[in-house]
């Protein structure tokens, strides 16, 4: 394995990830997503990280899955290999959030892996896709199911079927993407957003985190609860009764993360 097709380093309590494969606009090969999968569990491990951002280039965020590598794969080795189920989804098993920084092309498997990320920062020269359709398949990685909760049945039709290419501003207009940033800023404002988080109780950043994700995975009613039971939970830390007690001392909290 190419340990330098993720880039990993920490600025405070944030842990960045870079992909690493700039010639090839960081096309998604097996070995890619094999070290970003070991990137990330190391980050989740790590007492010292409280919020994770994935980044790309500046051209770049990722331009797909790699399509040399998929191009003589046929039906019975994908399947033999588990070809995205192997080693694609190790992010969304991660219970810290991941801030996707989208600079550039964010194609088929790019931008299925940002959406699988807990928001997108996009850069003003962001673009948005899902290509695939113009090479004999469909997206593959959860494309077909999270574009259409992110932007609507419409839009997300729209882009699965034509392949056209959406910019920042029509993804942000739509939801895709939280926030649009100058391209030359977006490194420095994911890291400041992803400071903002890292120092919260990270208890409650993760119970955050599995609540929102409720809403796409239960009723109404069973989400509530969750959230409800979850809130409850809270009270048992540490850190909500520094939480609220600095708040009357008019102080910033020191959080301990317990
Ligand atoms: C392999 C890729 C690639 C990809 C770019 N490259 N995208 N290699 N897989 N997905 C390589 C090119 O072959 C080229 O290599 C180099 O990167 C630079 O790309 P260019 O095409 O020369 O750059 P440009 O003209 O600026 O065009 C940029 C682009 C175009 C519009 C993003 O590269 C493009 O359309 N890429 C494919 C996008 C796509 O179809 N993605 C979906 C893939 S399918 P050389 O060696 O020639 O310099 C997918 C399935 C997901 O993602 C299913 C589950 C994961």
């Amino acid at each position: 394995m190419q340990e330098d097709l993720v880039l990993a380093r920490k600025e405070g309590r944030v842990g960045i990830l870079q992909l690493n494969r700039p010639a090839q606009l960081n096309a998604l090969n097996d070995a890619l997503m094999d070290a970003l999968g070991i990137a990330l569990l190391a980050m989740e491990q790590d007492n010292d990280i409280g919020c994770i951002v994935l980044t790309g280039s500046a051209k770049a965020f990722a331009a797909g899955a790699d399509i040399a590598a998929m191009q003589p794969m046929n039906y019975i080795n994908v399947v033999r290999n588990n070809f995205i189920g192997r080693n694609w989804e190790t992010i969304l098993t991660l219970r810290k959030p991941v801030i996707a920084a989208v600079a550039g092309y964010a194609l088929g498997g790019g931008c299925e892996l940002a959406m699988m990320c807990d928001f997108i920062i996009a850069a003003d020269n962001a673009k948005f896709g899902q290509p695939e359709i113009k090479i004999g398949v469909i997206p593959g990685a959860g494309g077909t199911q999270r574009l259409p909760r992110a932007i609507s049945k419409s839009k997300a039709m729209d882009m699965v079927l034509t392949g056209r290419m959406m910019d920042a501003q029509e993804a942000e207009r739509a939801g895709l993407v939280s926030r649009i940033v100058p391209a030359d800023k977006l490194e420095q404002e994911a890291i400041e957003a992803a400071t903002i988080i890292a120092a919260m109780s990270l208890p409650s950043v993760m119970a955050a985190k599995e609540a929102v994700n409720r809403a796409y995975e239960s009723t109404l009613n069973e989400g509530v609860l969750f959230e409800r039971r979850t809130f409850h939970a809270l009270f048992g830390t540490l850190d909500q009764k520094e939480g609220m007690t600095a708040f009357l001392e008019k102080r910033k909290p020191d959080f301990k993360h317990e």
